[in-house]
């Protein structure tokens, strides 16, 4: 009956932006599966992670501001860097000028995410970390520094400080 067809065929249409935002979200969930502890899967291959946390690039400006940040990213209190805006600079670690040449992304995701990684002494915080840490206060407990997104928006920063 032509009616029907008619009456029907527009909500079979706007089903399939549903059926393909669903379907989108399945397949970012089989991708990354979540841990136990709750924060995304990474796999480390040769001393880096090389796949976003996220699945998506991050944004370097929303990373710059989190890097030069004294209360979010703190990477401000052991580094120095491009960062005229700052009145003091810290020499407490390297200088992250020209970071994005001396390391690569997925080198770069491993050392935000897990400092001790490359060095089990280092004072550097694991930022995407939750097991295995003394010295959090009890309202930070089970979460990590930064999340997913923020790991990605500081990584972005970081590419970019090449010189
Ligand atoms: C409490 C001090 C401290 C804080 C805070 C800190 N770092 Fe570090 N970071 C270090 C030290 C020290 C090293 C040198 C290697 C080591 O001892 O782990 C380092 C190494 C690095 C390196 C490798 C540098 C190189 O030239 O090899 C990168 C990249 C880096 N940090 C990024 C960051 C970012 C981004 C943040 C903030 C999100 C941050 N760090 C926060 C202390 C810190």
């Amino acid at each position: 009956m032509p009616t029907a067809c008619s009456t029907r065929s527009p909500a079979r249409r706007s089903a399939e932006p549903i059926a393909a935002a669903a379907l989108a979200v399945l397949t970012a969930a089989a991708a990354m599966p979540a841990r136990a502890d709750g924060l995304v899967a990474y796999r480390i291959v040769d001393a880096a992670i090389p796949a976003s946390l996220t699945g998506q690039p991050g944004d370097a400006t929303r990373g710059r501001a989190i890097v030069a940040n004294r209360q979010i990213g703190l990477c401000v209190l052991c580094h120095s860097g491009p960062f005229p805006e700052l009145r003091f600079h810290s020499d407490l670690a390297p200088d992250l000028t020209g970071i994005g040449n001396r390391m690569s992304e997925g080198e770069l995701r491993l050392r935000v995410v897990d400092a001790s990684h490359a060095n089990p002494q280092t004072i550097m915080p694991s930022y995407y970390r939750v097991d295995g840490l003394t010295r959090v206060t009890p309202a930070l407990r089970g979460k990590p520094l930064l999340d997913a997104g923020q790991i990605e928006d500081v990584v972005a920063y970081l590419k970019t400080l090449k010189e």
